[in-house]
Formats: C-alpha cells, structure tokens, sequence
C-alpha cells in the first residue's frame, strides 16, 4: 500500500474526512509540502506526529482545507442573483430557505443576506452557513474582514452594512443575525431538505468526480422543485440533466 493511501485511511479513522475524495495529485502536493515543512519525510511519519500533537492536527485540517474566499465574489454572478434569480424565487414564496454549503470565513453567506437585502426586510431573511472546518466558522461568526475582501462590495451596501475600524471592516449585527453557521462535512454528513436556494462555490474544484457526482444528487434532493443551485464560477455542471437540473443562467441550475 504506498503510504499516502494509509494515510488517507489513518486520517478518516480519526477525523471521520475522507481524503480519497478529493483530487489526489493535487492533495498529495499541498501536503507533502506542509510535512517537508514540518521536517517529516513521509506521510507515515508525519501522521504519527499529527496522532500526538493537536497544533499539528490543526495545521493539518487548515491546509487540506481551502479557506480564500471573498464578498460577491465574481461580482455578475451576484448581480444575476440579485436581478434575476431572487425576483425568480420570491415569486413563489416570499420566505426562502437559504443554505451557503462550504462557506468558509462568511463572505458568502453575509453576500447572500445582503443581496437578498433588496428584496425583503433583513427580520425575514434567514441562512443556514456549513463547512467542514470548525476554525472558519468561529472567524465567520466574528465578522471582521481585511479591505482586501471587500473589493467587489457595492459603494452602498458597504456604508449600509459595515464599520470601518483602521485596515478592517466589521460586518453590523443585523446582518450577522440572519446567518446561522453549522460544521457539517459535504462528503458524509446529512444534507437537510426544502431548500429554495443552495449556494455552493469553489469547493467542487476540490473533489474527485465521484464526490462530486454524490453531492450534486444530494443538492437535487435537498432543494424544492424550482429552486437553485448557485455553482462557482469554474465549476459549470457537465450534465445537468442527469441530477435533474436545468440550467437558467450560467452558473444556475433550477430543480425541475
Ligand atoms: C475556497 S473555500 C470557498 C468559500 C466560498 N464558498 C467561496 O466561494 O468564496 C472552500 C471551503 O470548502 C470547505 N470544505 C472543504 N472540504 C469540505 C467538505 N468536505 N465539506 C464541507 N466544506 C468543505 C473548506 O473548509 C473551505 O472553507
């Protein structure tokens, strides 16, 4: 067995995160990396070493997974949220049910908050945030933010819902409430149901086909009939129709 594959196994035993179903070539890369670092030679040595020492542990799970994210990240699609999509959705029903899947440090789901902002009052908005790493999700709930991440935030909704405190941005607190964050691991946890709309962006890259396969029949299965899945901008589904979606807008997929 080479020794990356007992790692692999050694891991999931431990952390319960099954590193076979994410992109080997490029996991291996970032990993070893990280033990050469260290001073370990193998992944053998260095899962020894992550067994008996919990920094090492955590410096582990920061680096398998990836955390850069950012506010209205590639701002059109946000705009076609906004324009297209939202009016779509609260059509049909004016409180939707929102869930940010591997939401990292919170830009996306505050994004989606405000955004949706432009539609209906903050008290009626409500978003469920998940992601595997239980570090983001503490930074999340902080809601402070380098200026560098707010580059594509709109003029207006920056002086609306930020404070400028020196080199940071503090998110208000009636944002923050309306954003309730979970950990939850795509690739094993279960997913809830009834979503109008599931936003899940830069993390497929990430997995290998098979993952991804489940996931997108388990996005399927989450959502109401019509309501969306908001895909990264590098990650168009290759064959929507098999998971039966349809695809609206580049980048939008409705349930049929
Ligand atoms: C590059 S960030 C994407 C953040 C945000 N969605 C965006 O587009 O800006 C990828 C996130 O996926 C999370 N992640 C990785 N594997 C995961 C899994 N199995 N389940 C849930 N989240 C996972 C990482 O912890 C990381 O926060």
């Amino acid at each position: 067995m080479s020794d990356y594959i007992d790692f692999i196994s050694k891991i999931k035993k431990k952390t319960g995160i099954d590193l076979s179903l994410y992109k080997e070539a490029q996991m291996k890369r970032r990993l070893t990396s990280l033990y050469e670092k260290r001073g370990f030679r193998n992944f053998l040595d260095y899962y020894t070493a992550i067994h008996n020492d919990s920094d090492l542990l955590h410096e582990f799970l920061d680096r398998m997974t990836i955390n850069v994210s950012e506010f209205y990240r590639n701002a059109q699609r946000w705009e076609v949220l906004e324009k297209k999509i939202f009016p779509m959705l609260l059509e049909k029903n004016k409180k939707l049910k929102i869930w940010s899947a591997a939401c990292s440090t919170g830009e996306e789901p505050y994004s989606i908050a405000m955004v949706l902002s432009s539609h209906v009052p903050l008290r009626d908005i409500s978003i469920l945030a998940t992601d595997l790493d239980a570090g983001v999700l503490e930074r999340a709930k902080v809601g402070l933010y380098p200026e560098r991440s707010l580059k594509e935030v709109p003029k207006n909704i920056l002086d609306k819902y930020f404070v400028n405190e020196g080199q940071h941005y503090q998110v208000k607190d009636e944002i923050k409430k309306t954003v309730q964050f979970k950990q939850q691991n795509l690739l094993g946890d279960p997913y809830g149901s009834g979503f109008d709309l599931i936003v899940c962006r830069n993390v497929m890259i990430y997995f290998t086909e098979e993952a991804k396969d489940q996931i997108y029949s388990d996005f399927s299965k989450a959502l109401n009939q019509g309501g969306i899945l908001f895909v990264g901008s590098t990650e168009q589904i290759f064959n929507p129709s098999k998971y039966g979606f349809e695809s609206v807008e580049t980048f939008f997929y409705r349930k049929l």
